[in-house]
């Protein structure tokens, strides 16, 4: 098959392109090698060699129709990541992952395009699946202030205010943005079914779930919490960990999210206009246990757990991998064990 990667040159792209090269596809990376993500290459970019590279904004529908000549199928991992510094990077994100997207979709629609796998986001559900011993099924109320403040991190159940149970988010539950970069991500999922409606093309989105791995990008104030911490550890800080170190997520290996990518190319167009996958690996962890397992591997110093918080952080969102398995044959392989062991001493992506 012949695929054109959006975000060919980033963190999960790049390990994207490395698989569908060693599954035998061709391969084309569109990428805007924006500087504040990518420092100069003077000796090419790294992962890409041998690979044609056209280098250019996703939102230039010139770029995006030369980059589609002769193509088969779109892999769209180009996106403006994290949750962002505040309401002032709202442009750029929805400039970057809406209109980005609105402009490929369009461009695939001109060149007969009709396979689209979408980099969706866990971030679509808002918090994760609660239940109330006596009310069942219920979305966690928001938590106070003075709650946090008093270490009660838990989410309250909105009816009688008793402490909930997590359990797995499954892709039906109802979408709950609760931040600029989740709600461009779920518009692009809107998008894309929008366009597989009306060109009868196929898309999936995939839902990736705390995605780690070897040339993660190093802590920014758009970086996850496994790049933060390997970044202070690397520095000689003790990674901090936040509220009681007992919150949920689901850590994926990007070598299976690359994998993920792949199955869905793989998998017949669905049925729907857009199918959507939770990605994960279907084992999870507190944030506290990863902080122990990477200062560990590295070597020390240890986790400080210190009971800050994030307001609008959310409590736990752990994955239900099913439909991934089921539908498309997707399965992590890379244990956390194995994973974290590895991330502890792996090279990050250099500071632009
Ligand atoms: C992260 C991404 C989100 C992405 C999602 C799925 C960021 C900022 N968030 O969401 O964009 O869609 O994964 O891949 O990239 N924490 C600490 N110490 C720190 C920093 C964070 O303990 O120094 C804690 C936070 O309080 C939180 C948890 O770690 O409880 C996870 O934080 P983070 O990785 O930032 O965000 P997610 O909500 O998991």
């Amino acid at each position: 098959m012949h695929i054109l990667i959006t975000g060919g040159a980033g963190f999960i792209g790049s390990h994207v392109v490395a698989a569908a090269r060693a599954a035998g596809h061709e391969v084309r990376v569109l990428d805007a090698l924006l500087p504040a993500v990518h420092p100069g290459y003077p000796d090419g970019v790294p992962g890409l060699d041998g690979v044609e590279l056209v280098t250019g904004d996703v939102r230039d529908a010139g770029t995006v129709d030369r980059a589609l000549a002769g193509v088969d199928a779109v892999c769209h991992q180009a996106a403006m990541v994290g949750l962002g510094v505040d309401v002032q990077d709202m442009p750029a994100y929805a400039g970057i992952n809406d209109l980005g997207t609105a402009v490929l979709l369009a461009a695939m629609a001109r060149a007969d395009v009709g396979r689209l796998v979408l980099a969706s986001s866990m971030v679509v559900y808002g918090e994760g699946r609660y239940e109330c011993p006596e009310h069942g099924v219920v979305p966690a109320a928001p938590r106070r202030r003075d709650d946090l403040d008093a270490g009660r991190f838990e989410p309250p159940c909105p009816v009688c205010g008793r402490q909930l149970s997590w359990g797995e988010v499954g892709e039906g539950t109802p979408a709950d943005p609760r931040n600029t970069y989740a709600a461009t991500k779920l518009a692009q999922e809107h998008l894309a079914a929008a366009w597989a409606r009306s060109t009868g093309g196929g898309a999936i989105a995939l839902r990736y779930h705390n995605v780690y791995g070897p040339h993660m990008p190093r802590d920014t104030p758009y970086a996850g919490v496994a790049s933060i911490f390997r970044s202070a550890l690397e520095s000689g800080r003790a990674p901090r960990v936040f509220e009681d170190g007992g919150q949920q997520r689901d850590f994926v290996h990007v070598t299976d999210v690359a994998q993920a990518n792949l199955a869905s190319l793989a998998a017949p167009p669905p049925e729907a206009a857009l199918r959507a996958y939770n990605v994960a690996s279907g084992v999870p962890h507190t944030v506290g246990d990863m902080a122990g397992a990477l200062a560990e591997a590295f070597g020390g110093p240890a986790p400080e757990v210190t009971g800050e918080y994030r307001i609008g952080d959310v409590r736990h969102v752990v994955a239900s991998p099913a439909r991934a398995e089921a539908e498309l044959g997707f399965r992590a392989q890379v244990t956390f064990a194995d994973g974290m062991r590895e991330f502890a001493t792996a090279p990050l992506r250099p500071a632009p």
